[in-house]
Formats: C-alpha cells, sequence, structure tokens
C-alpha cells in the first residue's frame, strides 16, 4: 500500500499532477481542493457569511460530498466543472479558515482514504490529513509562473484574463492559505519540495512516480 500526499500553493499544478500519477501508478486521486470548493460554493449559493458558525454548523451536518468516477458530488450534484472559477477559489480559501469546515472535511478525507492506496493533494495532507503517508512531495512554483499558466489556460478556454489581476489574486489566496490560524499551507519536515517553474508536466509526473518507486522498494 502507498499513500502519496501532493501539498503546495494554488497553482503549481498539482490537481494535474496527481491526477496524472495516479493514472500511472493505478492509485485512487482524491482533490482535497474541490471539497473546499464545494463548500465554499453551496455556503455562498446561501448567503452565509463566514462569522456565522451556528447556520455554517448546521449546513455542513446536512451536507454531502462524495467522489464518484473522478467527479465532485455535492448533496447528489456533479458540482465539478461550476467549482473551477476564480469566485469559487476566494470563497474556497475563505471558509477553508473556518475549524467546522475543516474537520469536517479531514474526516471524510481520512475515510476515503482509509486502509487504501490514494494520492491526495491539498494544503495539509502531509502535516494533517496522512501525516504517516509514504511519500510526501511539496509542489511548488513561482508565483508569476503560476499566474502565467492560469492565463493560459483561460485564454485557451476563450475567457478574457488579465495577468497581473491573476498574479495579484494568487498572491493573496497564497497568503490567506499560509497565514490562516488552522493548518496553514506549510512543508512537512519530511517532505520532499520540488519546484515546477522549470519543468514540464511530464518531467513532474516522471519525477514523482521514479520518488514512489523508491519509497515501495524499501
Ligand atoms: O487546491 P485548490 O485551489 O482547489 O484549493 C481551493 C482552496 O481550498 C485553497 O485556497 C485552500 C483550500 N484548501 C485547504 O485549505 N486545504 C486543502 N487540503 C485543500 C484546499
Amino acid at each position: 500500500m502507498i499513500r502519496i500526499a501532493i501539498d503546495g500553493p494554488g497553482g503549481a499544478g498539482k490537481s494535474t499532477i496527481a491526477k496524472l500519477v495516479g493514472d500511472k501508478l493505478g492509485l485512487e486521486y482524491i482533490d482535497t481542493g474541490a471539497m473546499y470548493r464545494a463548500v465554499g460554493l453551496k455556503l455562498n449559493r446561501k448567503g452565509i457569511k463566514p462569522d456565522d458558525l451556528i447556520s455554517i454548523s448546521n449546513v455542513l451536518e446536512e451536507t454531502t460530498i462524495d467522489f464518484v468516477n473522478g467527479k465532485i458530488i455535492l448533496d447528489g450534484d456533479d458540482v465539478s466543472d461550476i467549482i473551477r472559477t476564480q469566485e469559487i477559489s476566494k470563497f474556497a480559501s475563505i471558509y477553508s479558515q473556518i475549524p467546522e469546515v475543516r474537520s469536517k472535511l479531514v474526516d471524510i478525507q481520512r475515510r476515503i482514504a482509509a486502509g487504501k492506496s490514494v494520492i491526495m493533494d491539498g494544503r495539509d495532507i502531509g502535516t494533517n490529513v496522512l501525516t504517516d503517508a509514504e511519500l510526501k512531495v511539496f509542489l511548488t512554483a513561482d508565483s508569476m509562473v503560476r499566474a502565467r499558466r492560469r492565463y493560459e489556460e483561460l485564454r485557451s478556454k476563450g475567457v478574457n484574463a488579465n495577468l497581473d489581476d491573476i498574479h495579484e489574486e494568487i498572491k493573496e489566496r497564497d497568503y490567506q492559505d499560509m497565514n490562516r490560524k488552522l493548518n496553514p499551507l506549510v512543508q512537512a519536515e519530511d517532505a520532499i519540495r520540488l519546484d515546477t517553474s522549470d519543468m514540464t508536466i511530464d518531467e513532474v509526473v516522471n519525477t514523482i512516480v521514479a520518488m514512489a518507486a523508491r519509497v515501495s522498494c524499501n
């Protein structure tokens, strides 16, 4: 059994890389950011403010989140596509600071990963969710490189975007994710740091697959 934890800032390519590594190694892929995005979507749709902890707890109690065939299912609906906007990125980052939200999602994440081989990506996987993961990778890239990747992605979809605005948003989200009180984004002591600024997707995937092979041999 191997559990791989991939952590790092937004836009470092974690989801793309984790999915490809998962496919190559036959591991179930769990995108924890998608779970925070789904909760952000629901709380925002209901107009619940981040300081209204009672309403947040009530909503969480009646919320179900699952992964089915790689899709994220919120209360029975596939929300995989609508959670990918810049707006939902902001809500996810804000609501992910709330202890009630984190504890509910961390419980679900540990339950999904229990007793099987998985690759899970997020911000606190190696430091909190799967502290005894066999392999921990901290995937990062220069903030301007991350902004440019996001900009190209939006442009390729025909979406109008401004590179400087995206860069500012990325830096703001980094700040929020790294400075929140509970389980901030930080590299685990036993994680291997991989800066992907000058690497292709294939190079990153092959590097992590090689790391996993070394772990499996030990
Ligand atoms: O990886 P992402 O951009 O989809 O994550 C969206 C937000 O969710 C991110 O700003 C921080 C939060 N998040 C978190 O706090 N802990 C995780 N394990 C994953 C994501």
